[in-house]
């Protein structure tokens, strides 16, 4: 008797990928009301320690306070929408400062002076403080969201926990960054992570490191794992791949690991920002970086050629394997419904 036949699920639709319109509704729906990763918490140890960026288009700063907490805002001055923070990270001198006209706001949020503003009885300065928005460390990667009641960050990485077990990943330290700029939408990125069917055409290196029948992918939660186990020690991945809703790799090396954020810069452009952590005084080895730029660039090449298929207007819906490609399933009725589509 053979076994009952699974469905083959149908993809989303082409336009899912090339639609201006649903950038923005992506935006609130899956972006703003999800964990963001911003940082490693080693960037931010030190009272006055800052880190910036732009997640999904929302500009964000983190910042540590000299009472030791760890607070994060939208990098938006209130009157004019000046940034508070103009730079990446660093350390300031105790307030955000805007650098447009210079208001200054102490660290938790306060406006403490609107310089040469002017007298105004209508103005109230307690009601221009920054808007602050969530922040969580998990494991000493620090997360913000913008949803005023985000879902638990604890609860959504339970999976990895049980995984992980004990490795402690708050002593590492940012080892490297790396940036690559693609030309796809992120949706044709992430899918492209979830799956290990593409793994024995697309990269051949990566193939020659890990058992691939035995490659594995399941979805917990909003959690993926890919488990493929190394074919010996000499092996630069440790044979695990988390991938967390709605934009998170999580490559783990044999020593340290990447955190790969699929950061979408509109509708067509896709930045992958990576964030390698090693222990302390460690760099990444040039094994595993000349690994991760090749299986990179493999991945950024079919991205953009998917994607101008994408495009084309020859092609609607396609089909996803019942073997490999069920975390796509999952992940695109996440998409459906956030965004309604
Ligand atoms: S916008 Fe920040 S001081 Fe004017
Ligand atoms: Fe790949």
């Amino acid at each position: 008797m053979s076994a009952p036949l699974g469905s083959a699920p149908v993809t989303a639709p082409a336009e899912w990928y090339r639609d201006p319109v649903l950038w923005p509704r992506e935006r609130q729906a899956v972006f703003a009301a999800n964990w963001q990763f911003l940082t490693h918490e080693s960037e931010l140890r030190q009272p006055r320690s800052y880190r910036a960026d732009v997640l999904a288009g929302f500009p964000v700063v983190a910042v540590r306070g000299d009472d030791g907490v760890l607070r994060a805002f939208h990098n938006v001055c209130r009157p004019r929408a000046g940034p508070l923070a103009k730079d990446a990270g660093g350390v300031c001198d105790g307030y955000l400062t805007c650098a447009y006209h210079g208001w200054k706001y102490t660290l938790d949020g306060r406006l403490r002076s609107a310089r040469d503003f002017g007298a105004a009885a209508d103005f109230d300065p307690r009601q221009y403080g920054l808007v602050a928005i969530q922040v969580a460390v998990w494991r000493g990667l620090v997360f913000v969201c913008m949803a005023d009641n985000p879902p638990s960050l604890a609860a959504q990485m339970a999976p990895l926990d049980a995984r992980l077990g004990e490795a402690d990943w708050s002593g590492l330290e940012v080892a490297l960054l790396r940036h690559h700029d693609l030309k796809c939408n992120w949706k044709t990125y992430v899918e492209n992570y979830l799956e290990g069917y593409h793994v024995p055409a697309m990269h051949p290196s990566l193939d020659a490191e890990i058992v691939a029948e035995q490659y594995c992918v399941t979805v917990h939660g909003k959690v993926v794992l890919h488990d493929a186990p190394p074919r010996d020690e000499t092996a630069v991945y440790d044979g695990l791949w988390g991938w967390v809703w709605p934009n998170i790799g999580i490559n783990v090396y044999s020593t340290g690991l990447m955190i790969e954020r699929m950061s979408p810069i509109g509708h067509d452009r896709t930045r992958l920002d990576y964030v390698y952590l090693m222990p302390p005084g460690e760099g990444v080895s040039e094994a595993t970086l000349a690994m991760s730029d090749q299986v990179t660039a493999e991945d950024v090449w079919i991205a953009e050629r998917v994607q101008e298929n994408l495009n084309a207007g020859v092609y609607d819906t396609g089909r996803l394997s019942p073997k490999h490609e069920t975390a796509l399933a999952a992940f695109q009725n996440w998409v459906r419904a956030a965004v309604g589509v």
